[in-house]
């Protein structure tokens, strides 16, 4: 069988770093290792409007920029289609015959969704949509008929919904919808990059990202306030490298070749570690250090990102083509989904008759 990549993002600001070593990177080395027959990747705009109904401007704003940092990190839109969530109806009417498949109870456990009910003070007032937003991302995953479906740790519990509501789908009306594997980050660190502060997530409201479309003055000025080993105070004081946030990306992000580019003290990570753990090292050389490995990586994506910032009429064109064409195979799909539950009344299942 053909394997097709489904993923997405909620629009809701600029990507950072976290983004792109969670998701963003890899993205690229899956379209161009030509395993896969057709790539989708969705602004998930409706989704973000769960729990933003009061905020539609900061979607519709962000929608752009999401775009731009997907051209600007390498996605082609020749291989990749790029398509606006909001825009294809067929999700919607796919969402709400899932709806019947799926009890409250089921929902009540998701724990991602708990989290972020949790984190968003909903208390008694969830969204009803915000809560059943599960169900409408197994709508998304199963109209492009994905196989594969590249995203974080914290999107197990989405998987895993998907998973049952197909299932639950084939066994009630028949073979129709595909099975869909999630595809999580090959290294577990990388599955979320901490805050440049060392808190837990990038998160824009506590201020501690680096954003891809940050300036090289903006990205040395976060690098140079990282949060480090608050014990190592002297130069000569040995280091902790656990919980120190710059050596955890320098995990993410360096090679051996940037040793020998820019620091040939050293022929590896581990080497630096292991004088940065016996002291005799400054934080500030190992900072500099990282920028210089950030900038590599980054500048790229910056010039990237320059031209496609004065050709916004071209995103915009991107987005309507890609979105078109997921429209065609969501209608695909929703078809064989009426007709599985025979409901095509004016069509396959054509009322008059028997079936
Ligand atoms: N829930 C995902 C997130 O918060 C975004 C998303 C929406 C998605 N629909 C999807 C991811 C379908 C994968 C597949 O990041």
């Amino acid at each position: 069988m053909e394997k097709i990549i489904l993923t997405g993002d909620r629009p809701t600001g600029r990507l950072h770093l976290g983004h792109y070593v969670g998701s963003l990177r890899r993205r690229v080395i899956l379209q161009q290792s030509g395993d896969y027959a057709e790539i989708f990747i969705m602004i998930a705009d409706a989704q973000a409007l769960t729990d933003n109904a009061d905020n539609p401007g900061k979607i519709r704003e962000s929608i752009l920029e999401v775009a731009t940092d997907y051209l600007a990190v390498g996605l082609d839109p020749e291989k990749t289609t790029i398509l606006i969530q909001s825009q294809i109806p067929e999700l919607f009417e796919l969402t709400v015959y899932y709806m019947n498949l799926v009890t409250v109870s089921r929902l009540e456990r998701n724990p991602t969704v708990k989290t972020e009910i949790k984190a968003r003070a909903f208390d008694q007032s969830v969204p009803v949509g915000f809560f059943t937003y599960p169900i409408s991302q197994a709508a998304d995953i199963t109209a492009f008929q994905a196989t594969t479906v590249p995203v974080g740790e914290d999107q197990i519990p989405m998987l895993e919904q998907t998973r049952e509501i197909v299932h639950k789908f084939n066994s009630v009306y028949g073979q129709t919808l595909v099975m869909p594997d999630i595809l999580l980050p090959e290294k577990k660190l990388w599955a979320r990059l901490p805050g440049t502060d060392g808190k837990a997530k990038m998160s824009k409201s506590l201020g501690n990202c680096i954003f891809l479309s940050d300036s090289a003055v903006e990205v040395k000025e976060r690098v140079m306030s990282m949060y480090t080993d608050p014990d190592h105070i002297r130069v000569t004081d040995p280091g902790k490298i656990e919980g120190n946030v710059v050596f955890t990306y320098l995990d993410a992000f360096v090679e051996d070749s940037h040793f020998a580019d820019f620091w040939p003290d050293y022929s590896n990570l581990d080497e630096l570690k292991a004088h940065y753990r016996r002291g005799g090292l400054g934080d500030v050389k190992v900072k500099q250090f990282l920028n210089r490995v950030l900038d590599t990586e980054l500048e790229p994506i910056r010039a990237e990102r320059a031209k496609w910032e004065n050709n916004i009429n071209e995103i915009v064109e991107i987005l309507h083509i890609g979105t078109k064409k997921a429209q065609k195979k969501a209608a695909e799909t929703l078809q064989a989904v009426k007709e599985a539950m025979h409901i095509d009344y004016f069509g396959k299942s054509y009322l008059g008759g028997n079936c």
